[in-house]
């Protein structure tokens, strides 16, 4: 067990809310800030239905998940989680709203309390400059469905404490999760792989290489990757990709991080995968149907 007893979590959307969900199986108290109870009330029934799948597969006792649910607590004010000794930060990928947030907890926040960023792109060293405690400052990343997913990537950046960088190991392994430590670079570990191999996916799209369906089904049949690229990318969120794949041009301004121009378009027409209900595939059908994209 660590020291860490109260949990604060920044933004609850897809990833917000899984940290906040498997924080508060953890028996973490855990405090999460978003913009409006819409949002919450939102993420609130994703990780009651979570819980629910782990309870129906006998993996979670029924009363454990209800302990769970009155450890959560949702607040539009930042201000409530000032008591927190971790705040794990999973709001949009922007650099500026991210620092905002930071610099108004880092002078209401206690001294020992660590800053953690699930950033899956942005430089760590950035946001560790907003604040006064550089040496309290990680970035701790976790996986989509955060709750299925054991990894997560705990960064050290310059600044950070061989200490701080021990008690968000320690941390990460309190909440079921297997650590690997990385350096502060764009991408850290997986995304430096991953996002580059999804890109080609797309390109391979836009050349004609292979149909959708039969893309997903050479990576999966011939590779074992459980998901195929294309649906993984519906899965991520292709905005979400666009937006990381940018930051990750931009720093290594290298052809492999470029999104591709399909990217580009999909993003600009809306379908933005799972999320919107189409991506690559219209998922107002059961089974999803390949979308006719028109390249
Ligand atoms: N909570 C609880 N249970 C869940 C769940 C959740 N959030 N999501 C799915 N499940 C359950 C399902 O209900 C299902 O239960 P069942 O066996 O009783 O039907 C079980 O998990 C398996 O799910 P599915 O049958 O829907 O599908 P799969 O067998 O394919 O498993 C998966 C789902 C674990 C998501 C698997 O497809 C997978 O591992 N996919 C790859 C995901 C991946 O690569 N994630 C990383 C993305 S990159 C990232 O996040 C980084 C960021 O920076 C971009």
């Amino acid at each position: 067990m660590t020291d860490i007893k109260r949990v604060g979590v920044l933004g609850c959307g897809l990833m917000g809310s899984g940290i906040a969900q498997v924080a508060a199986a953890a028996g973490y108290d855990t405090t999460v800030r978003d913009v409006s109870q819409q949002i919450w009330d939102k993420a609130r029934a994703g990780i009651e239905k979570s819980l629910a799948k782990f309870v129906e597969k006998g993996k979670l006792p029924a009363a454990d998940r209800d302990a769970a649910l009155k450890r959560l607590h949702f607040t539009t004010a930042t201000p409530d989680l000032k008591a927190c000794d971790v705040v794990v930060e999973a709001v949009t990928e922007d650099l500026e709203l991210k620092n905002a947030l930071w610099r108004e907890l880092d002078g209401l926040c206690g001294p020992a309390a660590i800053f953690a960023s699930n950033t899956s792109s942005l430089t760590i060293a950035a946001m560790a400059a907003a604040t006064k405690r550089g040496d309290r400052f990680v970035g701790l990343h976790f996986f989509n469905p955060v709750p299925l997913m054991p990894l997560v990537e705990v960064v050290r950046t310059v600044t950070t404490s061989a200490e701080t960088f021990e008690r968000t190991f320690a941390f990460a392994r309190s909440l079921g999760k297997e650590p690997v430590a990385a350096k502060d670079t764009s991408g850290f570990i997986v995304n430096l792989l991953l996002v580059p191999y999804l890109l080609d996916a797309i390109r391979a799209v836009e050349r004609g290489v292979g149909s959708v369906p039969d893309i997903d089904k050479a990576m999966q049949l011939g590779c074992g990757y459980p998901m195929g690229p294309l649906t993984l990318l519906d899965f991520v969120g292709l905005d979400t990709t666009y937006k990381i794949a940018e930051i990750m041009f931009t720093e290594y301004r290298e052809q492999r991080y470029a999104p591709p121009p399909l990217l580009k378009r999909m993003v600009l027409a809306g379908m933005t995968g799972r999320k919107s209900g189409k991506g690559f595939y219209d998922y107002s059908l059961d089974p999803p149907k390949v979308v006719a994209l028109g390249v």
